[in-house]
């Protein structure tokens, strides 16, 4: 199958994520060391849709010296974008309001025009859902997991992740200077869309007193009893970590203004979950708000090799005539899903897991009522 391979091409699409360079300089290898020729897309699928918006090129050919240092580098030397979406391409009419165009047939003429014979996408569930719609429309993919928000299906791991709960547990431990030596309560709301991974792990490996995930809803009475109750027994401070996703028992997420060709955009939880429990407990109660601060940043050593091994991989996957699976990490093995097993889909914290019963063990608040 690998004859049938003369070029390839990599996407990286939606937020970036630390170690999106080691997929890029991996998979450029493992391609230039079988001989095929390797291009990188700009921004996504921009590149190919809107070359005029680049004058050094929409694509650009990758080579050894292209890949060389840059696996300890936070972003993607591709660049990348959560508008534009090729199947729903926002499109400005002559009345000033706007439309989705499906230009699915026009990317795959661009993909025919630079003789690509297959695409590795490298995203979260939004471009892993056009990985699986481009090759169900007959090019061929190969898709990698990446999100700092653990949110994908059919993996035990995505890269990106280690790194935002590496540094979002560094500025919670900071937190706790300021926590202690006031007795406030800090609030610090973190990324993570619409499961709590993130939340949930820094807030446990730090030792919050309470935790917000989208997973429960939360009644903030609840929280105030546990800041009540530390108070009493001289624990004058308290940490609450929100995840940005997370609602209050019959309301709705916080959202910030929409942008055309954007998803929706959560924030500013934290905020409101700042004031209500100044309210509820008359302490002082400050908001710290992490957003893209756990997007960036050198990827850690767990994050680097994931990222390199996910690349590899996924040529690997091209190599034995693989089409339209994901590569995914599976009791630490590279594994092949099935993108339409992927795409559309979120994976949030099971509410039995081990992490969760070890933060009810601890007494942790989750805003329910139910921790010991
Ligand atoms: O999916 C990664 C993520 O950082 C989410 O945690 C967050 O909700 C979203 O992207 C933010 O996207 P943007 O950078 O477009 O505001």
């Amino acid at each position: 199958m690998s004859q049938s391979i003369r070029r390839i091409a990599l996407s990286t699409g939606g937020g970036d994520a630390p170690g999106l360079n080691a997929v890029i300089r991996a998979a450029t290898l493992a391609a230039v060391n079988r001989g095929w020729e390797v291009l990188g897309i700009r921004d996504g699928f921009n590149g190919l849709m809107n070359p005029e918006e680049y004058p050094q090129g929409g694509v650009v050919r990758l080579g050894r010296e292209d890949v060389r240092g840059i696996v300890h580098l936070g972003g993607t030397i591709l660049g990348t974008t959560n508008k534009g979406n090729p199947t729903a391409y926002p499109v400005q009419q002559l009345d000033g309001s706007w439309t989705e165009i499906d230009r699915t047939p026009e990317l795959l003429g661009m993909f025919r025009a630079h003789s690509i014979d297959a695409l590795i996408t490298i995203g979260g569930d939004g471009s892993l859902t056009i990985g699986d719609h481009l090759q169900r429309a007959g090019m061929r993919v190969i898709g990698v997991p990446k999100t700092i928000d653990n949110d994908l299906e059919r993996t035990e791991a995505t890269f990106g992740f280690d790194t935002a709960v590496e540094f979002a547990s560094e500025c919670i431990d900071r937190l706790f200077s300021t926590a202690t030596s006031h007795g406030r309560v800090i609030v610090v709301e973190v990324m993570g869309r619409h499961a709590g991974w993130i939340a949930l792990h820094a807030g446990v490996a730090c030792g919050a007193h309470a935790i917000l995930i989208p997973e429960i809803p939360y009644v903030l009475e609840h929280v105030a009893e546990t800041i009540r109750e530390r108070e009493e027994r001289g624990a004058k401070f308290s940490i609450v970590v929100v995840a940005e996703g997370a609602a209050p028992v019959g309301g709705s997420v916080s959202l910030l203004a929409p942008e055309i060709g954007h998803a929706e955009r959560l924030g500013g939880v934290g905020e409101k979950v700042a004031e209500q429990l100044q309210r509820l407990t008359g302490k002082e109660a400050r908001t710290v708000v992490l957003g893209h601060l756990l997007r960036g940043g050198t990827p850690t050593a767990f994050d680097r090799l994931l990222g390199l091994r996910f690349g590899a991989a996924a040529v690997r996957a091209l190599e034995a005539g693989m089409d339209g699976v994901m590569v995914a990490l599976n009791a630490d093995d590279m594994t092949y899903v099935p993108l339409s097993t992927v795409s559309k889909r979120q994976r949030t914290v099971p509410l039995d897991c081990d992490t969760m019963l070890t933060a009810r063990d601890m007494a942790i608040s989750f805003g329910d009522g139910l921790s010991r």
